[in-house]
């Protein structure tokens, strides 16, 4: 990425899942162009916690930008192995769960069930000693009261171990969303496009739907409760990250928009510093959650 852009000018920059152990992901075709977005069903394709350690982590620490490692696992043990993992790398300063990922206790994602989900999140804040704890919220548990039921379970687990100074007991933040579930099939093959059979959505497609997502949990709950949200879906244009702010979110992510322009996240941001002149304000904080309604 730094090829392409000067990462100091982005507030942060989130690797790609890691799991405990090293992961070839599904066979290919694993990505492909949607007219609305992208479809993946990369499978998690990633080095492992060990490759990452050895050959990564001495390199994040030399990264003008601000770290956020992403976990993924497919039980507790092993996101908490992960994410304990990263807590020890000092330049990594939050770690991610992404718990669009299969438990293998019975086969539920983590981001499927709200008890799963406090449970998952628990157990992790036990290990983190200095990393903020981020939630990457799945979509598929959409709905206003039910995304907001998950946002609940994500922040305020119970039971969880006395919280760090300026820590809450649960996530310090909640990301959303990840991918839609989604497929593309060729119809004169007859065969799905993706060798997985299905895949995720992402990108333009996905932006309206998530960014409903980030409103109703916005007033749902994350308002009055002070936890800061972060939007992710189809960030292409500073607009795109305007709306976000607008309904609630603190910062944004960019996935698919990288793929194409690399250089967009620099666009989105000086977009965004014109928009706050604009609007009058010292600071992007001052617009979030301002949406006239
Ligand atoms: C090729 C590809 C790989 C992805 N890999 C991950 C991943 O490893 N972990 C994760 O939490 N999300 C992953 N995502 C989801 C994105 O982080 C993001 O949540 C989603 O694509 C929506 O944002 P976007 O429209 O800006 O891409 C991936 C998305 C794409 C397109």
């Amino acid at each position: 990425m730094s090829d392409a852009l000067d990462l100091s000018r982005v507030g942060g920059l989130v690797t790609k899942s890691i799991t405990r152990q090293p992961r070839d992901g599904n066979a290919v075709w694993r990505v492909l162009p949607a007219e609305c977005g992208m479809l993946n069903a990369i499978g998690l394709a990633n080095v492992g916690i060990d490759a990452f350690l050895r050959e990564y982590a001495p390199r994040v620490s030399a990264v003008p930008t601000t770290i956020i490692g992403s976990v993924a696992g497919f039980s507790i043990d092993d996101y908490v192995a992960v994410a304990a993992a990263m807590d020890g790398v000092e330049a990594i300063r939050a770690v991610e769960l992404n718990v669009s990922c299969p438990n293998v206790h019975g086969g539920l994602e983590f981001g499927s069930s709200p008890a799963l989900l406090s449970d998952l999140v628990r157990e992790c804040r036990r290990v983190l000693t200095r990393t903020r704890l981020f939630v990457k919220l799945s979509p598929i548990a959409a709905g206003p009261v039910k995304l907001a039921e998950f946002a609940r379970a994500a922040v305020e687990p119970g039971n969880s171990p006395p919280a760090g100074p300026n820590h809450r007991p649960g996530a310090d933040a909640l990301c959303i969303s990840n991918t839609m579930p989604a497929m593309a099939i060729d119809v004169e093959t007859r065969t799905p496009r993706l060798a997985n059979v299905t895949g995720g959505l992402s990108g333009s497609a996905l932006h309206p739907v998530a960014l409903k997502l980030v409103h109703d949990v916005y007033r749902a709950f994350a308002r009055d409760s002070g936890t800061p949200l972060v939007g992710i879906g189809g960030v292409l244009r500073w607009e795109h990250a305007a709306e976000f702010i607008l309904a609630g979110a603190s910062a944004v992510q960019i996935g698919t928009g990288l793929f194409a322009d690399p250089r967009c996240p620099l666009t989105v941001a000086k977009g965004l510093e014109k928009w706050a002149a604009r609007q009058g304000v010292g600071s992007i904080a001052e617009l979030v959650g301002c949406l006239k309604v």
